[in-house]
């Protein structure tokens, strides 16, 4: 990563930078001249001066501690940061079934993935981030966090949780008696992506339909063209990082 510089304190963490919306926001990102902090599994898929990667499984909350913690606080020690973005975008979408058939003991890796680790990431970067510095929080919620679709129990109710963690924040922020902590300018987007293609989509239209009930949905997405670029939602993304006001929780859908 290139040495700090003043002008341009800005540090992003972003998760699933390895495709879809995560490698968008983190190109766009890089583009504003942010620093990027990416997190997935797969190799780093972006080569820049100021994009730095970490091959992270998010099921392991150990390895957050292990492998995540030192090299945030190193990050957030030595840049002079005005502005500090988090995109909670990483997520798992492979339990799928029916609820009465889904295997009850798989549900902990999706929850570690989807609820877990971005709470982790949430925590950390709250405590670590300079008081003063500005801190704007995404997280990639769906359509599934709101509205029930037969198949996706474990997707949609995990992205419920994460929704709610973010409200939860919100609320304590707002409401602690710690005056310091009350006036720091952090707030929370929890974000509807819409319909985007990418790999995740792909996925859901090949299942079969006794897997995803709800599959033929997702085809028909397709067949009608509907779905957009993950640039589309990366600019609404990115807009939020560099928002200078911005309400302590609100929640968004691409164009809206
Ligand atoms: N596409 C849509 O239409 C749509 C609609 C609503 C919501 N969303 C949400 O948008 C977000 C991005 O999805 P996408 O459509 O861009 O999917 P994608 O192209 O499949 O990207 C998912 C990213 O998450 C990373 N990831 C998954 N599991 C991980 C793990 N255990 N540890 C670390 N990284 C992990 C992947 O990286 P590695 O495989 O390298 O780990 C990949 O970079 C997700 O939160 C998804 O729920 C998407």
């Amino acid at each position: 990563m290139a040495p700090p510089s003043r002008a341009n304190g800005k540090l992003a963490v972003v998760t699933g930078t390895t495709s879809g919306i995560g490698l968008a926001v983190a190109r766009q990102l890089l583009e504003g001249s942010w620093r990027v902090l990416g997190v997935a599994r797969r190799p780093g898929a972006i080569e820049h001066d100021a994009y730095e990667h970490a091959r992270v499984d998010l099921h392991d909350i150990d390895a957050l501690d292990t492998a995540l913690a030192p090299r945030l606080k190193m990050l957030l020690a030595e840049l002079a940061l005005a502005r500090i973005g988090l995109v909670n975008n990483a997520a798992d979408p492979a339990l799928l079934g029916p609820l009465a058939a889904l295997d009850a003991r798989r549900l902990p890796l999706v929850f570690a993935t989807n609820v877990a680790a971005p709470i982790w990431l949430i925590g950390a970067l709250v405590r670590l981030a300079p008081p003063a510095a500005t801190l704007r929080i995404v997280n990639v919620s769906s359509g599934a966090a709101v509205q029930a679709f037969p198949g996706l129990a474990a997707y949609g109710s995990s992205k419920a949780a994460l929704r709610m963690a973010g409200m939860a924040l919100a609320a304590e922020l707002d409401s602690t008696a710690e005056t310091a902590l009350r006036e720091r300018d952090i707030a929370v987007l929890s974000y509807e992506p819409g319909i985007v293609d990418t790999a995740m989509q792909a996925m859901a239209r090949s299942q079969p339909l006794d897997v995803l009930p709800s599959r033929d949905l997702f085809v028909r997405f397709e067949a009608e063209r509907r779905l957009v670029s993950p640039d589309a939602p990366a600019r609404e993304i990115v807009a939020f990082l560099e928002s200078k006001r911005a309400p302590r929780f609100h929640e968004q859908r691409l164009g809206g």
